[in-house]
């Protein structure tokens, strides 16, 4: 579990310093505390990859050269520096060279207020989680990824060129099938094991018998070299890549009935129960549940869900809720209570 958690330079902290307990632990504060911030800081230290931003340079205190996370967990002693310039990872003291072992020591699983819209956001916000999750159930996924998007990235700078020289487009193609195939296969497993743990964990929380169903949309319509190849004059024509995972997104279907369209609360029930599938499936996996950040959503829940989410998070997590009053909560026992402000 997270234990102290070390702050410099970060957002609103010029220094902070709090300590969190196994189980439950609040940070109850007015808006504008740093209590987001704080729980961001607790996602960048474990996966070195914010839910609310891609690039961590925003994170950096305004005026200031980069910020430091230093922080335990168990008896691990992690310690990151970003800086503009540069970055530096020490894990025990000793400084790595790559970010492999600090990744396998701790997962994430991040319920934030603006969660709706992976069912009402573009397709961007759904690929963004299936990632964020992929990359924390399968070691290999997050180079597979970054070197798709390089190979994507410079096919795509060549086909900007005012003249493009199709040779040296098609050097990309290799890499591009090769790790976007990787991706894609991923996707399709993880969409399929979310589906398996979502569905249960949307009855829990909805009291209802809906079923609900994820479906993978893949962007290279399944197979890539001949969608690619097939793709050659519209990609010169539109100077891009028009086919391949990054045109990927997911459906959520309810009862049979794509979700588009459901009401509020039930797109906000089901992205809950997403979540919860992701937790699921991690602690499932690894043998130890996710660290659980939930950002401020109890205020938009009604206390019938508001019950049934706390009674479905996985029992022996530990969990850091912000909330700007804890009237809500009837009884916090024996919760870690940290108060900004
Ligand atoms: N890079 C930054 N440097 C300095 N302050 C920042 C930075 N990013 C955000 N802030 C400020 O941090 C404060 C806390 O934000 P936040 O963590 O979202 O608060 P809360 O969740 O308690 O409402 C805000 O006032 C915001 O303007
Ligand atoms: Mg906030």
């Amino acid at each position: 579990m997270l234990g102290r958690l070390t702050l410099r330079h970060f957002r609103c902290f010029e220094q902070f310093e709090t300590e969190f307990a196994p189980g439950m632990n609040f940070i109850v504060g007015p808006n504008a505390r740093g209590k987001t911030s704080l729980l961001e800081a607790a996602c960048i230290l474990l996966r070195l990859q914010s839910p609310r931003i891609t690039q961590l340079a925003r994170v950096v205190q305004h005026g200031r050269r980069g910020f430091v996370t230093d922080g335990w967990h168990g008896t691990r002693h992690l310690q990151f520096y970003f800086g503009t310039e540069r970055k530096k990872l020490a894990l025990d003291s000793v400084e790595q060279t790559n970010a492999k072992e600090w990744l396998q020591i701790a997962r994430v699983v991040w319920f934030g207020n603006d969660d709706i819209e992976l069912v009402r956001g573009a397709a961007e916000k759904r690929r963004r989680f299936l990632d964020f999750v992929a990359m924390q159930r399968d070691a290999g996924y997050r180079a597979s990824l970054r070197s798709f998007e390089h190979a994507l990235r410079s096919r795509n700078h060549l086909l900007k060129q005012p003249s493009q020289r199709w040779r040296e487009i098609a050097a990309f193609d290799q890499p591009l099938i090769e790790h976007g195939n990787y991706v894609s296969d991923a996707r399709g497993k993880l969409i399929a094991e979310l589906q398996c743990e979502s569905d249960p964990a949307h009855h829990a929380i909805s009291g209802t018998r809906e079923s609900l169903r994820l479906e993978y949309a893949q962007g290279d319509g399944g197979d890539f070299a001949a969608t690619l190849a097939a793709a050659q004059r519209e990609d010169a024509r539109l100077r891009q890549t028009t086919t391949g995972p990054h045109r990927d997104d997911a459906h959520f279907f309810l009862n049979d009935i794509i979700a588009d369209d459901a009401s509020e609360g039930q797109q906000r029930t089901l992205v809950l129960a997403l979540k919860l599938g992701a937790a699921r499936l991690m602690e499932r996996h690894f043998g130890e549940a996710p660290l659980l950040l939930l950002d401020d959503i109890f205020g938009e829940l009604d206390p019938q869900r508001r019950n049934a989410l706390l009674a479905a998070l996985p029992e022996n997590s530990q969990r850091i809720i912000t909330t700007t009053h804890l009237d809500w909560m009837p009884d916090a026992g024996d919760a870690r209570v940290l108060r900004l402000g």
